[in-house]
């Protein structure tokens, strides 16, 4: 909460995109126990425990309650499945008449649990570690409703969204709708700072991310603070490039997510400046471990840490990721002067 409020601290906070999950042995076998995926996520004693073993197990600086960007689609009536090694699976928007019956009105009842895990989470977790709501942004929920699952190219999504920019917002608007109402509920739960995944911003062109990342990020953010005008809010705009400058300027949002591609001289020289920036070892290190994976972290501390700065990967741990690693990783961070 120090580095999102601005503060430069001389050891940099420190949480993992997906920290939970299948890396971990013990995520493993309580998963093993739930039918699907999404059943696991909507039994807050469940969810609450995956939550809380990395934090146990690594001592991180915040929790990410454990949940999913596609629990939105599945609460808006458009039934989502995870097979197993596909991925997840909903039946494709088809046009206006698929839009016009999702249920705007049923949303906070079907993600109730998501509450009440939040809730949980909350009173189990030391007082100095934070915990972080999150929701995915409207646009890349979108392309899973419009694609029906993950895509290469997004084409039927960028199809719909530059031929009719008109029918395309009704979807985006009912996102924008939605996740501020979510949101709201997981703060009221006790959330203490919200972010959001925009994993497939970096798709569209220049004017397509101003409309469809740009825009949506702007309301639910002014939706947020108009409530709670201190809730941080990190916005993470996978792929977004130079757009991250305006990103940054124009949404609001109070700290930025950087994947791992983004330079990090240029970040610390335009973007850093103007508010604290999270991020973004390739998730590959955890893998490789060794010398790579701390000369790596090193070089990501030494150009980062003069200014607000929160450790985190550009994008979430694979199931391959050894848990030693992690540990490894953490000890370094904490102790790298
Ligand atoms: O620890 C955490 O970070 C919190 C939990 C979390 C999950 N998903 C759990 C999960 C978070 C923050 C997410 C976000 C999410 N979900 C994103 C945005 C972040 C990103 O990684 O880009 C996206 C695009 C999704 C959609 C999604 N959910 C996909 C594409 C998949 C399949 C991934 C795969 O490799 O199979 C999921 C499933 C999912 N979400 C799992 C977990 C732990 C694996 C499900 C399982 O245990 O079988």
């Amino acid at each position: 909460m120090q580095a999102l409020a601005g503060q430069t601290l001389s050891v940099p906070p420190v949480w993992m995109i997906r920290q939970a999950g299948r890396y971990l042995f013990d995520y493993r076998e309580l998963r093993s126990h739930y039918p699907s995926f999404l059943a696991l996520c909507y039994t807050p004693e469940a969810a609450a425990e995956v939550t809380l073993q990395p934090i146990r197990r690594f001592g991180f600086d915040a929790a990410i309650l454990f949940s999913d960007i596609l629990v939105i689609p599945d609460a808006l009536g458009q039934t989502v499945t995870f097979a197993k090694g596909e991925g997840p699976q909903l039946k494709a928007l088809g046009g206006q008449e698929d839009i016009a019956a999702l249920k705007p009105d049923r949303v906070l009842e079907h993600l109730q649990p998501v509450f009440e895990t939040v809730e949980r989470v909350r009173s189990a977790l030391p007082p100095e570690t934070t915990l972080l709501g999150f929701c995915g942004a409207p646009w890349t929920v979108a392309t899973y409703m419009v694609e029906g699952k993950g895509s290469k190219d997004f084409a039927n999504i960028r199809r719909f969204a530059y031929g009719d920019p008109d029918g395309f917002s009704r979807l985006i608007d009912i996102l924008v709708e939605a996740t501020t109402q979510y949101l709201l509920k997981q703060v009221e739960a006790g959330a203490e700072c919200i972010q959001l995944f925009e994993t497939w911003g970096g798709v569209l062109s220049e004017n397509g991310f101003e409309r469809w990342v740009i825009e949506p990020t702007k309301k639910i953010v002014a939706n947020l603070k108009a409530v709670h005008p201190d809730l941080p809010v990190i916005g993470f705009p996978r792929g977004a490039g130079l757009h991250l400058i305006d990103f940054k300027q124009q949404t609001g949002v109070d700290a930025v997510g950087l994947d791992s591609g983004v330079p990090l001289k240029w970040v610390a020289e335009k973007l850093q400046p103007l508010g604290p920036v999270q991020g973004n070892l390739d998730p590959m290190y955890l893998i490789t471990g060794g010398d790579e994976m701390i000369d790596e972290t090193r070089r990501i501390l030494d150009v980062l840490r003069d200014g607000p700065f929160i450790f985190n990967l550009g994008h979430g741990i694979t199931p391959e990721t050894s848990p030693e690693n992690v540990g490894k990783l953490v000890d370094f961070i904490r102790n790298y002067r």
